[in-house]
């Protein structure tokens, strides 16, 4: 059973996509030069995937977005709603309607800046075996401005949060909203937390994250997320743990609150790193059959992860949730749930 938390103590900024997603041969992914674990922004050529995936491949429509993803599932985990407010910026379109009725439905408060004539992302998910390659074609997400959070009441909310998270997707979208959002925390000493995301950000948006991250507390990746980071800073490779460490040993605002990584590896245990220390978190492998697909895994540790860490409980019960949300999402399409969560701490 969750302790009650005050409504609104997490606040969240994200790119809200609506999931195409379907099972597709290898040949689809070579037409337009992807690999089978890709997760890439669209370009001009990447465009007719949507509809091509909807035409032939009975394509089924999910709410995704990295970080409403994890606050839905933070919400699920938490059964009270309104825990958690998301921010981003959607079209005025039918796309919109159905992402924030299902964010709604998990008790999310949603306050999306909306654009007309743009039209809602959406993010290409095709399914080949047991892999996943996205393909994010931003449109309205990428129009995300400062100025929706300094609207007084969006202000209000934010000022009011006591935790926050920005995935490093956002870095592609508007980074001075990261930095406010960051300076907000610093300044009212509140956790701050961030995402790797993706190799494509530490590969192409390192300014930006490097900006953010002497700001973060807590940051999470995979191991190939990680493995990109490291590349990009030229550190030698190999050795997740020594990248862990040399990552939360990075510049940091709040010396006083050291900086923690916590580290996924799949079926392998998660990494916790605190300064030199590196603790293990097993995670229960799941049986093939019981996998229905693992989109959406990381999304759905960060969740149960914040469930968790919202109510003040230790990194290892928020650890052990993660691995709890990701385990139980892994056995249902895409990031969804289903039925009542049964974490016992
Ligand atoms: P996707 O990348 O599929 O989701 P994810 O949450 O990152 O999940 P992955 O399957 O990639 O997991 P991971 O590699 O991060 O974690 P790990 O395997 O270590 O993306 C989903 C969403 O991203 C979509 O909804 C899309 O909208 C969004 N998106 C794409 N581009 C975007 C953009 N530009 N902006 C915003 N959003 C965007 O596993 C994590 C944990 O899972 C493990 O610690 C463990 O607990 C569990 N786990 C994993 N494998 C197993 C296993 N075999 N058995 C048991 N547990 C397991
Ligand atoms: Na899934």
């Amino acid at each position: 059973m969750c302790d009650r938390v005050r409504e609104g103590i997490l606040v969240g900024c994200g790119n809200p996509l609506l999931d195409i997603s379907a099972v597709v041969p290898l040949n689809f992914l070579q037409k337009y030069s992807m690999n089978e674990d890709d997760a890439i922004l669209a370009e001009d050529r990447h465009m007719p995937i949507y509809g091509e995936l909807v035409e032939d491949y009975q394509a089924e429509f999910l709410a995704g977005g990295s970080v409403q993803n994890s606050l839905r599932i933070a919400q699920w985990i938490l059964r009270q709603p309104r825990v958690a407010v998301f921010f981003g910026c959607v079209g005025e379109d039918r796309y919109a309607g159905i992402l924030k009725e299902k964010a709604q439905a998990a008790g999310l408060d949603v306050h999306y800046q909306v654009k007309k004539d743009v039209p809602t992302g959406t993010c290409a998910v095709l399914i080949t075996g047991t892999h996943r390659s996205l393909c994010a074609n931003l449109a309205a997400a990428n129009n995300f401005t400062i100025d929706h959070l300094e609207e007084p009441s969006n202000k209000a909310l934010v000022d009011n949060a006591q935790y926050y998270y920005i995935s490093g997707f956002f870095l592609t979208v508007n980074p001075p909203s990261i930095m406010q959002v960051a300076a907000t925390a610093h300044a009212k000493q509140r956790p701050f937390l961030m995402n790797l995301s993706a190799p494509f950000i530490s590969q192409f948006y390192m300014a930006p994250l490097l900006a953010a991250l002497p700001y973060v507390d807590i940051i999470f990746g995979n191991e190939a997320e990680a493995q990109a980071f490291a590349e990009a800073q030229q550190w030698p490779s190999g050795d997740l743990r020594e990248i862990g460490k040399r990552l939360v040993a990075m510049e940091k605002k709040n010396p006083a609150r050291p900086r923690i990584a916590i580290l996924t590896q799949g079926c392998d245990p998660v990494l916790l790193i605190q300064q030199d220390s590196v603790q293990e978190f097993p995670v229960t492998k799941l049986a093939v059959h019981e996998i229905v697909d693992t989109n959406g895994a990381g999304d759905a540790f960060v969740g149960g992860f914040l469930s968790q860490f919202v109510q003040g409980k230790s990194l290892d019960v928020c650890i052990r949730c993660g691995n709890y949300a990701a385990g139980h999402i892994i056995k249902n399409p895409g990031c969804t749930y289903s039925g009542e969560p049964e974490f016992v701490e």
